[in-house]
């Protein structure tokens, strides 16, 4: 490829095998104009281990190390400093370096006191625009000097008024899948991992805090620094800044939030440590030295994001019971299926997501008991479902191809629930004593290392297929792995404190009992979202205000059984709940708990009237991400 191609500002950059060029199986680089693009890359055949969503080029020139100097402004809604990038070249030859940007807007590079000659190309709406910098031959280092634009897609900027405390801004950072671009100029590739350092200045009331080592008795001077000393790929830095609060939960837990809800959050995940030691007894010692949690305001989009060394978390899951907190099991077990072995590319999300959902079970399993683990692989059997009943075949894959899309565009339970499941069947299949040394030998393999599916399937064919071959077939696995659907015979959760709640539903459904008669003083939050969300698609309102009024659902606090309640509710026009569901959109901005309700109500006019109204008022409380997938169903 030559550089002067990249140059040419007429023409529209299209990299037809990948975004990283110059991988082992393919490197042509091509320019062509817009028109021909979509049609020659149609004719190119997808390739595994490919990163089809980041521009850079880490097969020539490969980013190491990042030292990053980063001003807060609030009143601007801007990141802006420098950022140090080391890097090794790759190949002899090269003297291109190739960065990920989007929306940023770059003043000058910099190596050894020079500055340096770069382009910035048309941006893609999806990918953003490549940076590319004509290394000078002897430097191993530049200084991209920047400012992130206030529309950052992974930076999200809260007035005081949003926040909990009301009296100072909040700021955070979601960089997974690829955001990490939008407020910094790196090669955000998961296959590419880098340690760093950062000096974050901000006002000096506020605190910030890092995916890096952060200690909670630093002066609170507004200036912080922090050091990440092992590699990680870019999807994991993160900085949140605001009015932070710290609390010890364990000797190597605590969680940082405002002040009003530190007590709560502290109590609410108060087993973290328990299920740090509960992991590491099977899987593996930890390797991030401190795991502490980041309590977000509610418009974070996500349950959790597992930063290492400090998951970011909705205030959400706070039910005052503990009910919800497998999601903290789910974004501490990251620290092994994902922070320290991490997908090589988007396609292999479910190496991230699939082992972790395992984990997470086997660690509620260990921490709470059989009960609880039944119930939520039940639950998450059920959500796996309802996204095999909607989504087309090739979604259904676990190593999807993603080639040319929007990772934020194709978010569903298959890489979570049915990487889950193919695990817990080798699990069966080979013994779970046995199954457990595998991980943590897994895990020590590849660890500090980014790893495709097919990585994956040689390490199997190492290991597993070869040790149990009456057991397992390779045939099978690729099944699992490559066909949508699940394979006949897959594992089947059960649970026996559902088959109460199955009686007590069908006896109210067919009239036998009132609903102030089911028996229900004992009923867990599980035990509810099984009742709700197992009911028909088509309830009268009778029924609905009988219900409501027996177990007061509209006014649940649970957010998740609010969720399901609401959702019924909007399907069944049910308008008693309406005020309620108004607030609920407004007030919480995670995509799992809104996005099912703007799709719901945007299927009937008046329903779309509703979501228009409420997306409205919501929208400049909402992070980016949850403008960008509820959008639609507001047009
Ligand atoms: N890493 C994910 C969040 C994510 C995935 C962000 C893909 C962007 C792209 C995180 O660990 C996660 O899975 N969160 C879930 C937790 C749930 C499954 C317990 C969530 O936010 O709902
Ligand atoms: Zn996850």
């Amino acid at each position: 490829m030559t550089i002067k191609k990249l140059m040419a500002g007429l023409l529209t950059l299209i990299v037809i095998s990948g975004c990283n060029e110059s991988s082992t199986k393919t490197t042509e680089l091509i320019v062509v104009a817009d028109k021909e693009s979509k049609q020659l890359e149609a004719q190119v055949a997808h390739h595994n281990a490919q990163d089809y969503h980041s521009f850079s080029n880490p097969d020539a020139v490969k980013v190491t190390h990042l030292n990053l100097d980063l001003s807060v402004d609030f009143t601007q809604q801007t990141l802006s400093g420098h950022v140090s990038l080391d890097f090794q070249r790759m190949t002899p030859d090269a003297d291109t370096l190739i960065l990920d940007t989007r929306d940023l807007v770059i003043s000058k590079v910099v190596a050894d006191g020079n500055d340096l000659a770069f382009n910035l190309a048309n941006a893609d709406n999806f990918f953003g625009a490549a940076l590319s910098i004509k290394l000078p031959s002897h430097s191993s280092q530049v200084t991209v000097y920047y400012n992130t634009s206030p529309k950052a897609s992974g930076v999200q900027w809260l007035t005081p008024a949003q926040t909990a405390g009301k009296k100072y801004p909040f700021l955070f950072t979601q960089a997974q899948a690829i955001h990490a671009r939008s407020f910094i100029p790196l090669q955000d590739s998961p296959q590419v991992r880098v340690t760093y350092e950062a000096t974050i200045r901000t006002p000096k009331a506020l605190l910030a805090v890092m995916s890096a080592a952060n200690d909670p008795d630093t002066p609170r001077d507004g200036v912080y620094e922090f050091s990440m000393p092992q590699a990680i790929p870019s999807y994991l830095i993160a900085l949140a800044v605001g009015d932070l609060h710290f609390k010890a939960m364990g000797e190597r837990t605590g969680v940082y939030s405002e002040i009003g809800i530190l007590d709560a959050a502290a109590a609410e995940f108060e087993d973290t440590e328990s299920m740090l030691i509960a992991t590491e007894k099977n899987f593996g010692a930890y390797s991030w030295d401190r795991y502490d949690l980041l309590i977000l305001p509610p418009s974070f989009p996500f349950g959790g994001m597992e930063n290492p060394r400090l998951s970011f978390i909705t205030p959400t899951v706070i039910a005052g019971d503990k009910s919800l907190v497998s999601l903290i099991a789910h974004e501490l077990a990251h620290s092994w299926s994902g922070n320290t072995v991490t997908n090589a590319t988007w396609r292999d999300l479910w190496l991230n997501e699939g082992f972790t959902t395992y984990l997470t079970y086997r660690i509620m399993e260990m921490v709470y008991g059989e009960e609880r683990f039944d119930m939520e692989a039940v639950l998450g059997r059920q959500d796996l479902q309802a996204d095999l009943d909607t989504l087309k075949p090739n979604d259904q894959i676990l190593a999807i191809n993603l080639k040319g899309r929007d990772p934020d565009e194709v978010f569903s339970n298959i890489p979570y629930e049915k990487g889950a499941l193919f695990l817990r069947e080798l699990e069966h299949k080979v013994g779970r004593a046995n199954f457990d040394q595998f991980l943590l030998e897994y895990f020590k393999a590849f660890a500090f290392q980014s790893i495709t599916t097919d990585d994956f399937i040689s390490y199997l064919e190492q290991t597993l297929l070869q040790d149990y071959s009456d057991k397992l077939s390779k045939q099978r696995i690729e099944e699992w792995i490559f066909e949508p659907g699940l394979p006949k015979g897959a594992p089947v959760p059960k649970s026996d404190a559902f088959t109460s709640v199955d009686k007590a539903r069908n006896d109210w459904l067919s009239g036998t009992i009132a609903a102030s008669n089911i028996d229900s003083d004992n009923w867990v939050v599980h035990q509810w979202l099984y009742f709700l969300n197992n009911l028909p698609a088509e309830l009268s309102s009778a029924q609905l205000t009988e219900l409501d009024k027996a177990f007061g659902l509209t006014n649940s606090t649970n957010n998740e059984i609010a969720h399901s309640w609401l959702l019924i509710c909007v399907n069944n026009w049910y308008q008693p709940a309406f005020p309620r569901l108004n607030e609920y959109l407004v007030s919480i901005g995670r995509n799992k708990l809104v996005k099912p309700l703007y799709k719901a109500l945007s299927a009937t006019p008046e329903g779309k009237v509703m979501a228009q109204k409420a997306f409205a008022k919501a929208k400049d409380g909402y992070h980016p991400l949850t403008v960008k997938v509820n959008e639609k169903f507001v047009k």
